[in-house]
């Protein structure tokens, strides 16, 4: 089999650069790992940047998140019991975020992959890159006893933290920065009405939690756990009296609980690739960097790299110009160190470390003093929570 792109993972960085280029004309497949079930179980992201919004749209696929996806101009910061609220709108100059989930955001590019007839293989078993530093490269999967080989002339590796696009990149060439957390977020989705209209982000002394939402029926809550525990150590009623626990009081009591229809631990990781290019295959999305999940920048960081592949690709095929591609790596990188330092910051700013000494106790207080007694420092964070430009 021959295509111009073979891109490895079905996910949602996977799926939305195979549908843009086909839109342009360049032939891919995607290649993923599991069933399309499989890839839709999965609970994860729900804030959306407006910059993955139009690349959505520009790909036809933004048709049912503008009609169900919420816009929230505001989140809240509840600590010391109290809630503060940061009007994104006002000092981001106008911006917002969209609230749709990534299951229902997949779902959308699968079926709009489905429509235009794309080439996506699941089940595709030890998928492997070869020759990407060749002209010629090509990749090879095993469908039952079969192994089928697509040759290509570009490589994505879109197949998140624990795919093999990254691994592929010999260990001298690799650079990698990884900071790991003590915690993970212990994450239930309940189809009970959200107890907030808009997300609460809560720093308490029993440790972090989340309110958030994916509709008007359907709530997603975390609270931060040692990496120790496991969902199936956690009762519904011992998520939801620890979940009361860390909120204030007032919104405690409006709280609405309901059985569990998922319960996942994530670990909390930051880490980040370097480069992005290795030859002719090209790293994106959560393949090439993780952030903790606190400030919403995961999938958002993956969307800025389709932008900047997904133009690059295009001026290489229809206009004979490498600049997009051969600078990827550095213009990819610049903007995903930048969702990294705000992730961190977020991350060290709200949660409970357990080795944490009084002073730095002292300093997250003061972060969070500093954020609400300052419109510069308002600004900041609304700039980088709507998402920074591409
Ligand atoms: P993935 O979604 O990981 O997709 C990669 C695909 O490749 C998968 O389908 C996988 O099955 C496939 N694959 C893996 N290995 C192989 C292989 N060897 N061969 C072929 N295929 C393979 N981000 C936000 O922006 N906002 C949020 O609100 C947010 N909340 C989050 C909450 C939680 C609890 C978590 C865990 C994450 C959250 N994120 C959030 C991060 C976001 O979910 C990820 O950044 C996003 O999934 C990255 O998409 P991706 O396509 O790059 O990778
Ligand atoms: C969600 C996850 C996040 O990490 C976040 O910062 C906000 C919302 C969510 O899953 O809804």
């Amino acid at each position: 089999m021959k295509v111009q792109v073979c891109i490895i993972g079905g996910g949602p960085s996977g799926l939305l650069l195979s549908q843009l280029l086909h839109l342009q004309g360049i032939d891919t497949i995607v290649l993923e790992k599991y069933s399309r079930d499989h890839v839709l179980a999965r609970i994860r992201a729900g804030v959306l940047e407006h910059g993955f919004a139009k690349l959505m749209r520009e790909a036809q696929c933004g048709e049912r998140m503008d009609r169900e996806g919420e816009i929230h101009h505001g989140i809240h910061i509840s600590h010391d019991g109290v809630m503060d609220r940061i009007d994104l709108s006002k000092y981001s100059g106008g911006s917002s975020v969209i609230v749709y989930g990534q299951t229902e955001l997949t779902r959308d590019l699968y079926e709009a992959r489905d429509k235009l007839g794309g080439k996506v293989i699941h089940n595709a078993a030890d998928v492997t890159p070869c020759d990407v530093k060749s002209d010629r490269p090509y990749v090879t999967y095993r469908d039952g006893d079969k192994v089928i080989r697509v040759d290509c002339e570009y490589v994505i590796g879109a197949d998140g933290f624990h795919g093999v696009s990254r691994k592929s990149i010999p260990k001298d060439v690799l650079r990698e920065y990884e900071r790991v957390y003590p915690f993970g977020w212990l994450g239930v989705l309940s189809r009970t009405k959200p107890v907030s209209a808009e997300l609460i982000y809560a720093k308490h002394e029993r440790g972090f939690a989340l309110c958030s939402l994916r509709s008007q029926v359907l709530s997603r809550y975390y609270i931060q756990v040692p990496l120790s525990d496991t969902p199936e150590g956690w009762s519904d009623d011992a998520f939801w009296g620890e979940l009361k626990h860390r909120l204030p009081g007032e919104v405690a009591a409006k709280l609405i609980t309901g059985p569990s229809i998922e319960k996942s631990i994530a670990p909390l990781r930051s880490f980040v690739a370097e480069p992005m290019r290795y030859g002719r295959l090209l790293l994106a999305g959560d393949a090439a960097h993780i952030v903790p999940p606190t400030g919403a920048r995961g999938l958002n960081s993956a969307a800025s790299d389709i932008y900047y592949l997904y133009h690059a690709m295009v001026d290489h095929y229809k206009k004979g110009d490498d600049a997009g591609l051969d600078g990827y790596s550095n213009r990819a990188l610049a903007r995903v160190w930048k969702a990294q330092r705000f992730s961190w910051w977020m991350t060290m700013l709200l949660h409970r470390f357990p080795d944490n000494i009084p002073y730095d106790n002292k300093l997250q207080d003061t972060d969070l003093a500093y954020l609400f007694s300052s419109e510069a420092a308002l600004r900041s964070f609304a700039e980088n929570y709507v998402g920074l430009p591409f």
